[in-house]
């Protein structure tokens, strides 16, 4: 029997790539850099499977030129770059890697955190440029040690963003549209509020939600306003969740203190005005990349799109419906 055709949207390792290869003819991305949507779609065009990054959008256009397309197998917890509905009605299963990145997006949401409320950056080029001692810069930021976390999204990384808080010695208030358990908040030792009043009460505000209709600009001006003139924001979640015009011009007059941000509307491309900014410190969507984790998320990619192609459980359906209505097995 012939092997299913399966296209791989960026270079991986080549352990990874022999391992798929076991059970699939790989159709490998010739350079590790994001494929046009032509390129992606015409690669694609006869193939059962793709394995791919959040660069890679599939939409209604993209399946329509991939006729035996059975399933999108993204390398990344979120997928808002695949438009679901559209996969199930055409029975495309998709999968996501969940799980295996929540440390290491902890830690770079404290990266970021900590860079931003110490102005390390700045700090780093005013080293770099040879201005240290030729002019004074005393670089005062703002205290991270018993400041108040507000966290939007007590989810997985929210929880890990909150149990890293106990070692700085914070008070964490949380907000989400659910209350959590109560044995998360006693792990997370956060408590409940409303949106309005963590943003008020907040030092630092930090949010780790999914990306959608419900979340898109989820904090804009009006927001941003309720926030303390000192107050530090950092997003390593999804670009699109703050409205980054909003953002700019709130950081520009003084209307919060400074940001970190890992993720943007529109990447890779910056809204005007972020460059040239001091107070925000900013990184190219590095949530999860340790070669640890990626590491994991391309092996987990791997084994939901393999399960998916030969018809076994897979681990982590997005839309398990869409095999149903395919008739393979679940
Ligand atoms: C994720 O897994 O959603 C990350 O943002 C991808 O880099």
């Amino acid at each position: 029997m012939s092997r299913p055709k399966v296209l791989v949207s960026r270079a991986l390792p080549r352990e990874a790539l022999d391992a798929l290869g076991r059970f699939a003819e790989v159709v490998e991305s010739p350079k590790d850099e994001a494929l046009t949507a032509e390129a992606f779609a015409a690669g694609a065009a006869d193939c059962e499977g793709v394995l791919i990054s959040v660069t890679n959008r599939v939409d209604g256009a993209f399946l329509a030129r991939c006729p035996k397309l059975r399933v999108v197998s993204n390398i990344a917890v979120g997928y808002d770059n695949i438009d679901v509905a559209a996969c199930t009605a055409r029975s495309v299963l998709v999968t996501n890697t969940p799980g295996v990145l929540d440390g290491a997006t902890a830690d770079l949401t404290w990266a970021l955190i900590l860079a931003a409320c110490r102005r390390v950056a700045e700090a780093d080029d005013y080293v770099r440029a040879g201005e240290w001692g030729r002019s004074p810069n005393p670089f005062l930021g703002q205290e991270v040690n018993g400041a108040t976390l507000g966290i939007i999204g007590l989810g997985r990384i929210g929880q890990a963003v909150a149990r890293r808080a106990s070692g700085f010695d914070m008070p964490v208030i949380y907000h989400q549209p659910e209350r959590a358990a109560a044995a998360i908040e006693a792990a997370c030792r956060a408590a409940y509020v409303t949106r309005d009043e963590l943003l008020q009460r907040a030092d630092i505000v930090t949010l780790h939600v999914a990306y959608g209709p419900p979340t898109h600009h989820y904090l804009g001006a009006r927001e941003l306003k309720l926030m303390k003139r000192t107050a530090v924001l950092v997003n390593a979640s999804r670009g699109g969740v703050v409205d980054d015009a909003a953002l700019v011009a709130a950081l520009q007059d003084g209307v919060i203190g400074a940001a970190g941000i890992d993720v943007f509307e529109n990447e890779p491309h910056l809204h005007a005005g972020f460059a040239a900014l001091k107070n925000v410190v900013l990184t190219p969507h590095i949530g999860s990349a340790t070669m640890a984790t990626r590491a994991k998320m391309v092996g987990l990619a791997i084994a939901n799109l393999i399960a998916a192609l030969t018809g076994a459980a897979v681990p982590n359906p997005v839309n398990p419906e869409a095999r149903t209505r395919r008739g393979d097995s679940s």
